[in-house]
């Protein structure tokens, strides 16, 4: 049976690529936009084959969107549901500079709105179903001894902290449990990646999001919740 996956922000940057490799790897993808968004690309990616891609809505800091996309997302079940939609905030990135809002907006968007999504979609996920973050190393407090990027790096800590609750209380979700991965795609030459071309990232597209997928593909229904990178090299959290 063909495999399918959700994500959550598919229609550019990573969320784009990824639902290009799941398709080019044979998955079904349901891949969500906001209202408005230009979505050319993304319906395009399903030029070959229309039965394996459909596109959904949400926006993640919207309760008012969840209960929309339940509904026509309809019976459909998900081997992988993989949370992708994210901001880098303001590009101060700091504390003592950030009006509440910019926190707020950053929380909201990056940690709060899609935990909270994970929250009422775990009935659409498959026993031993899979949920993927996209996190960042900067979401590890381990290897941070350089301080800066404040708001970024508490929204993907918290993050990581919401998603291995999510695993530790669905323990029961299929014989094996709900699988977590918190994954860092790489520094990658998107728009938040290059702070809309003002800045150099590290890496392209294509191997990030090739590197994802077969990372999902590994530990998918594993039971476990791991923090790994494009690479499947682990992260301490
Ligand atoms: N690029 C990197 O180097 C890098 C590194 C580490 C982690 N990440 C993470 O990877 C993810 C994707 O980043 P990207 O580089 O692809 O950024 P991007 O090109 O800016 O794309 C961001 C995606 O998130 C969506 N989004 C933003 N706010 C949303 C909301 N409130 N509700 C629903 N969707 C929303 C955007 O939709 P709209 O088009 O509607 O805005 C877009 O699809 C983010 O979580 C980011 O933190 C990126």
């Amino acid at each position: 049976m063909t495999n399918t996956i959700l994500i959550v922000g598919a229609e550019r940057g990573l969320g784009l690529g990824l639902a290009e490799q799941f398709l080019v790897r044979g998955w079904s993808v349901v891949g969500t936009a906001r209202v408005g968004a230009d979505t050319r690309a993304l319906r395009a990616l399903g030029a070959d084959d229309p039965a394996r891609l459909s596109l959904a809505v949400i926006d993640v800091t919207k309760r008012s969107d969840i209960a929309p996309l339940l509904d026509e997302l309809g019976d459909r079940r998900f081997d992988v549901v993989y949370f992708n939609a994210g901001i880098f905030g303001p590009v101060h990135q700091s504390v003592t500079v950030a009006t509440d809002d910019e926190f707020a907006q950053v929380m909201l968007t990056n940690t709060f709105g899609p935990i909270r999504l994970a929250h009422h979609l775990l009935d659409r996920l498959e026993p031993d179903g899979t949920y993927c973050f996209m996190s960042s190393h900067r979401g590890s407090t381990a290897i941070n001894l350089e301080g800066g990027l404040e708001l970024y790096r508490a929204s993907k800590v918290a993050l990581n902290m919401l998603a291995r609750g999510l695993w530790a209380t669905n323990r029961d979700h299929g014989p094996r449990g709900l699988t977590v991965l918190s994954i860092h795609p790489g520094w990658v030459r998107t728009a938040m990646g290059t702070l809309d071309g003002t800045v150099e990232a590290e890496m392209d597209l294509e191997p990030s999001v090739r590197g994802i997928a077969a990372v999902v593909e590994r530990h998918r229904g594993s039971g476990e919740n791991l923090y790994r990178d494009w690479e499947d090299r682990p992260l301490d959290w």
